[in-house]
């Protein structure tokens, strides 16, 4: 079984090697992986990776979302492979034969993650792109759909906010990873938040989401390891 803290997901939203670097040093017994996406990617490289891996405790999910022909989606699976990471995410917008190409291409010791809906993507701009009203208008019913074709694929989760969670994993069953982002503890306070769809890491466990991506609760924290320890004593709370 996990221990609360792995259930905890840290993004390492900096552009800088030494920025992240700090963070991975002050939390890697703290959390269970650390969230490596395009910004810190592109700036720094594989290096970082390879920093991380070998700072040990958290792993690693690496978060480049890629969306592209199967051939070229599987080539860059089989790059990231290199680098050891326990998860990657992959679009879900390719189609149930593409995603099952991804899947059936898989490497060795790495989970695939479908990203469904963007947050970012409201009613009107998913109507602008051509999806019929029941879809549009209701997102949950299209994070479903993907969250769907996604397990059906042969993924091995999806990415979705605290408040679909428990119908996802209703619908695709408890082995299907749901990592879900969006989740602000009672006690943080973060000036200017733009994630509106939140919940408490309590209210997301016991939903059953599998992982949560925690990043300025605990980065903008007066101490980080201490906002972490914390999160991970109510996620023990509540399993
Ligand atoms: O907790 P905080 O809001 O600071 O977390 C930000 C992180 O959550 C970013 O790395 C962002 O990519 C990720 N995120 C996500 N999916 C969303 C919203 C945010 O992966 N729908």
């Amino acid at each position: 079984m996990k221990s609360p803290h792995e259930y905890i997901v840290f993004p390492l939203d900096l552009p800088r090697y030494r920025d992240a670097m700090h963070y991975v040093e002050i939390l890697k017994d703290r959390v269970g992986l650390f969230k490596v996406g395009l910004e810190l990617f592109i700036s720094e490289g594989p290096r970082i990776l390879e920093a991380i891996r070998e700072a040990g405790g958290a792993g690693i999910f690496l978060d480049l979302k890629l969306h592209d022909i199967p051939a070229t989606v599987c080539r860059a699976l089989s790059a990231c492979a290199r680098y050891g990471p326990e998860l990657v995410t992959v679009h879900c917008d390719g189609g149930v034969r593409t995603l099952e190409t991804i899947a059936s291409n898989c490497p060795q010791g790495v989970k695939i993650l479908g990203v469904t809906v963007l947050t970012s993507l409201g009613p009107d701009a998913l109507a602008e792109m051509g999806y019929e009203d029941r879809y549009a208008r209701d997102v949950s019913s299209l994070v479903l759909l993907k969250a769907g074709m996604a397990r059906k694929a042969g993924f091995h989760g999806v990415v979705c906010s605290g408040l679909e969670v428990e119908a996802v994993k209703r619908a695709t069953g408890k082995d299907f990873i749901a990592v879900t982002p969006g989740i602000r503890p009672a006690w943080s306070l973060v000036e200017g938040d733009d994630q509106e769809r939140i919940v408490t890491p309590a209210h997301a466990v016991r939903r059953g989401a599998d992982y949560l991506v925690i990043g300025r609760p605990i980065r903008d924290a007066s101490d980080p390891a201490d906002a972490a320890a914390r999160v991970a004593d109510e996620i023990a709370t509540a399993l």
